[in-house]
């Protein structure tokens, strides 16, 4: 099968080709600078950004992979979460293409697209089914942290989700706090490699509580309490750097403990992670030592599939096709923007 999908949850305009999962093309163009300008993603510009940049990107994956409209079988987009207005335009354009083409529409979850995108890889990037699971699934990104049960693919469960800030929100607010350019999650990671993650303790929220989820946003205020009462401490780089690693230890520290308990108390064989905080480089790091010291095996999403693509959200709907019949999304249904996983 030949699927092209479009993702325009929020600030990224992607586009992808899979055939047989195989991802042919994976076209991502990030608004991120035009954003940055205002500190953060805003909903009528990321649309209009979406309708400008989408005929471009799509035309891209298209002759990257090879492959002509009229090759075409299948047709996916992200259905939700994500800003309403920014959704619209990939979903609408993708149910469009659908319709003329005469070809089945299938409508995608973002947050299950990240939950399955660790199961993509290799050269060339392709969709490996086989292993992997039951897994303790670790989701974070900027809008959402989540843990997920998955027994086998396609047979997951919720067991828990932040109940405020999302780590990557938490990672993004707190650098703009320091006067990092937006987002700065990378950014301070990077600084962070420079610092001592020991200089400064800064709360780990919930890392006690014996559910699943998590909050951030105590931390944030901490934060921010701590440099209102150190004014100009920033201004020397090694306390900049000091505090960006102690920032980030207590993150990650929270998120690896909350990972791997959960993980000892189901009794799996694996631990996956995926979205854009995936791509933090003490995360990856820290998981890979307590999984290694559990015996379990790791499966960390590429760091090209970490952040928003239509690569993940082609290479699920191909398989959604192929594996479960009645999977496509009627065309005159609407987008979910407040979808939940489950
Ligand atoms: O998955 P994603 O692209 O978008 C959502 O679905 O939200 O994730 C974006 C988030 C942003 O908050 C960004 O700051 C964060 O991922 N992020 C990082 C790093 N790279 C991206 N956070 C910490 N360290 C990183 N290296
Ligand atoms: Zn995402």
């Amino acid at each position: 099968m030949t699927l092209i999908a479009i993702e325009s949850s929020c600030d990224e305009t992607s586009v992808a080709v899979v055939r047989d999962g195989t991802v042919l093309s994976n076209q991502v163009a990030t608004q991120i600078q035009m954003h940055a300008e205002y500190g953060g993603v805003v909903p009528e510009l990321a649309s209009r950004e979406h309708l400008k940049n989408l005929p471009h990107v799509a035309a891209e994956a298209l002759r990257q992979a090879g492959v002509k409209v009229g090759d075409l079988d299948a047709v996916a987009a992200t259905r939700g979460p994500g800003l309403p207005s920014a959704l619209l335009i990939g979903y609408n354009a993708a149910q469009a293409l659908a319709f003329v083409l005469e070809k089945p529409f299938i409508g995608v979850n973002h947050h299950e697209a990240h939950l399955y995108s660790p199961w993509i890889g290799g050269d060339p990037v392709r969709a490996d089914w086989e292993g992997f699971v039951p897994s303790v699934s670790l989701i974070v990104s900027g809008g959402h942290t989540m843990l997920v049960h998955v027994e086998g693919i396609l047979r997951h469960r919720l067991l828990g989700s932040t109940i405020d800030d999302a780590a990557g929100e938490c990672f993004d607010k707190i650098a703009k706090l320091m006067g990092l350019p937006y987002p700065g999650g990378p950014k301070l990671d990077q600084l962070a490699e420079r610092g001592n993650p020991a200089a400064y303790e800064f709360p780990a929220p919930l890392i006690h509580d014996p559910s699943h989820d998590f909050s951030f946003s105590g931390l944030k205020t901490s934060v921010r309490y701590f440099l209102r009462d150190r004014p100009g401490l920033l201004d020397d780089t090694g306390a900049l750097c000091d505090v960006c690693a102690s920032v980030r230890a207590a993150i990650v520290r929270v998120l690896v403990t909350k990972t791997m308990r959960a993980a000892r108390q189901l009794k799996v064989s694996c631990v996956t992670a995926s979205g854009g905080v995936t791509c933090n480089i003490a995360l990856r790091r820290q998981l890979a030592a307590a999984c290694q010291k559990e015996g379990l095996q790791l499966r960390l999403a590429v760091p090209s599939l970490c952040t928003d693509n239509a690569g993940m959200i082609a290479v699920l709907a191909e398989y959604k096709l192929n594996s479960r019949a009645g999977s496509e999304t009627w065309l005159d249904e609407d987008i979910l923007p407040g979808w939940h996983l489950g």
